[in-house]
């Protein structure tokens, strides 16, 4: 569906139609300056050039439990809970391949970051869907979950702020699922990704802040997002030491760590200030507003996130996911993505990403307007 979608955009690109994409969430601004500073001082340095070490160096994770405590009240043993990861995405994959075994089954949203199904089903398991309602503030109904999956579970993947749907986490559901993976033995794994990009006020938390979510649990917390590195590949896990072992003993025969300067680089980005970070999120919120603002003209019911980079909106009826994507891109040659591409659940859906320059998503809502309206 989605290579049928590029294939058209590439065939109006071809033919001379300037397509507007809002489809990918890829930070379009420069990481910034301390970050890359500290990047060009660090591969200079010839003794970062050798191999790494694969646990990752004292200060990158000196920093990370700096940052968690700081921002997150959440205490981290340097030592012992966490390890650098080369991107959430790996570190997702890798967790799949550490804990999951065929006849073992992941517990992943519906929609949700495909990596949750993706991954599970290439280490030979299964992934069980939890669809997310916009009645139940997208959270998972984890009380619906079948005694037999819960059985079969090792994994449970939550993700907060949330891709597609910008939720936030709902009230009580980081604190039911400690509960549910201390009654079932599994290992809650909260990917982190958009902490800190939210809007009016709203201040995510970190999963592991919930009471026990360290005895059960994960985070995988990329610097992606939030920093604007999504080519740096720079992320950690964190909590749980014996699952972080676990994960290790897998990792080592993996990858052979991050480059040295990334990790002294990265540590520079958690321990910076946070005014480009507040930038950042005024400028998505405003173009979140201009969005929004457009969406509802054209007759699109939507409420702006408090979080992430997305806009989840409802295809006007008469229309699939797919058919309301493909009317967008023919009538305003803008790319929305399809929210089928995010799982069954996520059909009846859109979303939309902030991560385009301002004059872009000015000219996508003029057409939007214009032609769609
Ligand atoms: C929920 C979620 N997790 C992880 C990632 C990937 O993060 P990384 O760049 O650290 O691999 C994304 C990227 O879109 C995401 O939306």
């Amino acid at each position: 569906m989605f290579a049928e979608l590029e294939r058209r955009v590439a065939e109006k690109r071809k033919a001379g139609v300037d397509v507007i994409s809002l489809g990918i969430g890829d930070p379009d601004r420069a990481t910034y300056p301390h970050i890359v500073e500290a990047m060009q001082v660090a591969v200079a340095d010839p003794a970062n050039h050798r191999y790494p070490n694969n646990r990752g160096r004292e200060e990158f994770r000196q920093a990370f439990a700096a940052f968690y405590d700081e921002r997150f009240a959440v205490a981290i043993d340097p030592e012992s809970e966490v390890i650098p990861a080369l991107g959430a995405k790996e570190c997702i994959y890798n967790l799949c391949f550490a804990f999951l075994d065929p006849g073992d089954t992941a517990l992943a949203a519906d929609p949700g970051y495909p990596v949750y199904t993706g991954g599970p089903a290439l280490a030979g398991a299964e992934a069980t869907l939890m669809p997310l309602r916009p009645e139940l503030d997208f959270g998972p109904e984890l009380d619906a979950i079948a005694p037999e999956d819960l059985e079969r579970a090792r994994l449970l993947f939550l993700n907060y702020p949330n891709n597609p749907t910008g939720a936030v986490a709902p009230d009580g559901l980081f604190e039911r699922a400690v509960e549910l993976a201390r009654e079932h033995e599994i290992l809650v794994v909260h990917d982190n990704a958009y902490s800190e990009t939210t809007y009016d006020g709203y201040v995510a938390p970190s999963f592991l802040a919930t009471p026990g979510a360290k005895d059960v649990g994960v985070e995988v917390f990329s610097l992606s997002k939030g920093f604007n590195m999504t080519g740096w590949r720079c992320a950690a896990i964190l909590g749980n030491p014996d699952a972080l072992a676990t994960y290790w003993r897998l990792k080592t025969n993996v990858d052979s760590g991050m480059f040295e300067a990334l990790q002294i680089a990265g540590a520079a980005a958690l321990a910076g200030p946070r005014g480009a970070i507040d930038e950042m999120n005024a400028i998505y919120a405003r173009r979140r507003d201009l969005l929004v603002e457009a969406l509802r003209a054209i007759g699109v019911d939507v409420e702006p996130p408090k979080g992430t980079i997305y806009v989840w909106a409802p295809v006007p009826s008469g229309h699939t996911s797919v058919s309301f994507a493909e009317l967008v891109l023919e009538e305003a040659a803008v790319v929305v993505s399809p929210g089928s591409m995010y799982g069954p659940s996520g059909e009846g859906f859109f979303r939309i990403s902030l991560t385009t320059p301002d004059d872009r998503i000015t000219e996508a809502v003029t057409r939007l307007r214009e032609h769609l309206a």
